[in-house]
């Protein structure tokens, strides 16, 4: 893991950077697209730079980590709408290249399935942008989460259901309780998993994430196990890293030639 610590600035020209690189290179790019607060000034980036700069995203596809399960098409926080709203919609996706677990299909379990082969047809995640909740979920794997879980239906905790009610008016009984939510083994499988968590309610899932057991009980610990993760961090949820000041160097002292 590489854990970076740095401003929201610094941290959001990282992720951008990583994504550029990679459609610049591959136009065929596969991304893996997270909802919630962390990513979004990434996404203002990218449609910064796609706008400014030429950025395309024509031959690229993007896949959703999660969906809640009943909310209607229109409804503004179904996942497939937010994402629409925040990057989708402002950049150049071709009809049909941006997909999402179907939380309102009739057989959730077969769109589970059927969800997982569509990825693997597009050839897998090359880079996903991912969050973690304050309980240390990533996508929506909660604790007790199978570390070879695939993309499945789950129940939201209560302290994820708190912690969303920001987006449903403040009043948690509209958050839904059940979502469908890519699997723990299914975000292994992207090539390059990118991280963002900012505030300090995020340190102690951070500090399990990095530093402690690898545990279904703290499901982003999981990513020890990855080849290629890059976590990205402002000083609040850096706070409870053992080795924080070895991070900071490392970041600081690393080779131009080297990338995250
Ligand atoms: C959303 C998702 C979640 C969020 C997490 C953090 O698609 O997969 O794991 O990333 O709940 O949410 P924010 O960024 O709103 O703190």
């Amino acid at each position: 893991m590489e854990v970076v610590i740095g401003g929201v600035p610094t941290l959001t020209q990282v992720a951008a950077g990583a994504v550029e690189r990679l459609l610049r290179s591959r136009p065929e790019t596969v991304l893996g697209l997270a909802t919630g607060s962390s990513p979004l000034a990434v996404y203002d980036e990218l449609v910064r730079r796609h706008t400014e700069t030429g950025l395309s995203f024509a031959r690229a596809r993007a896949f959703l980590l999660d969906e809640y399960v009943g909310l209607p098409a229109d409804h503004p926080q179904r996942y497939r709408t937010v994402i629409e709203r925040e990057i989708a919609s402002r950049v150049d996706f071709a009809p049909g290249a941006v997909q999402g677990p179907d939380g309102t299909a009739k057989d959730l379990a077969a769109a589970c399935r059927e969800y997982e082969a569509t990825i693997a047809d597009a050839g897998g995640v090359d880079l996903q942008i991912l969050g973690i909740g304050t309980d240390g979920h990533i996508a929506f794997n909660e604790p007790g989460s199978s570390l070879a879980s695939r993309t499945r239906i789950k129940t939201l905790t209560e302290q994820t259901r708190a912690d969303n009610a920001r987006f449903f008016g403040g009043d948690v009984a509209a958050v839904p309780r059940h979502v469908l939510t890519q699997g723990l083994a299914t975000i292994m499988a992207a090539r390059h998993l990118v991280l963002l968590a900012t505030g300090r309610r995020k340190a102690e899932a951070v500090h399990q994430m990095v530093e402690g057991a690898v545990s279904a009980l703290w499901p982003a610990s999981v990513l020890q196990m990855h080849p290629h993760v890059t976590v990205l961090l402002d000083d609040a949820a850096a706070g409870r890293l053992q080795l924080a000041d070895h991070y900071r160097q490392t970041w600081q002292h690393k080779p131009d030639w080297q990338q995250v």
